[in-house]
């Protein structure tokens, strides 16, 4: 798997280029905000992060569905060096 360093991932933290760090996994977001059940906002301050509490807890919120958790797996792009 092609591994990013946190730094390399903290350049994609925007709307339209959102990296995301989960469980030492590196995931290609962007695609998916506009369209993401809990929200576009819920993501975004987090894009360019290791965002690994957050997903899991639905940023306070309960923890994301195991389809949730499965759908990820569109967006893996690497993990973490
Ligand atoms: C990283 C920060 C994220 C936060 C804080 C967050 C938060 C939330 C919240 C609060 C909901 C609940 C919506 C409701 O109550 O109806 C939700 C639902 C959902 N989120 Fe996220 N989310 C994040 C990232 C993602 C990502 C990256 C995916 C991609 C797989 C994703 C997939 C989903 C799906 C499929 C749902 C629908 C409910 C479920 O299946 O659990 N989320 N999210």
């Amino acid at each position: 798997m092609k591994k990013y360093s946190l730094s390399e991932v903290k350049q994609h933290n925007q709307a339209h280029d959102c990296w995301l760090v989960i469980d030492g996994k590196v995931y290609d977001v962007t695609e998916m905000i506009e369209t993401h059940s809990g929200g576009k906002d819920k993501i975004v301050p987090v894009c360019g992060t290791d965002a690994t509490i957050y997903f899991q807890t639905q940023g306070g919120n309960g923890s994301h569905s195991l389809g949730a958790q499965q759908k990820l797996n569109d967006f893996l792009i690497g993990e973490l060096s």
